[in-house]
């Protein structure tokens, strides 16, 4: 499962999250462990959310924000 070209909307709750970096979670975004498994060579990025919002969590991997999308998936 590769990187999308779109972001995943997410209503996050507090507490310690691991996103994917490599692309190829099946449970974006959100990091499944597939990066060890598929020898990617990268490893999820752990960002603490402070209290519950809606997120927009980058999946195109060019993000100058991550794991947060800052538009870069349509530039
Ligand atoms: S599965 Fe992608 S970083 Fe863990």
């Amino acid at each position: 499962m590769p990187y999308q070209e779109s972001p995943h909307y997410v209503d996050e709750t507090p507490g310690t999250k691991y996103y994917c970096t490599c692309g190829e979670s099946a449970n974006k975004p959100y990091c499944d462990g597939s990066h060890e498994t598929k020898n990617t060579g990268k490893s999820p990025m752990e960002f603490e959310v402070k209290s519950a919002c809606r997120m927009v969590i980058c999946d195109c991997g060019k993000s100058k924000t991550s794991p947060k999308c800052d538009g870069s998936h349509s530039e």
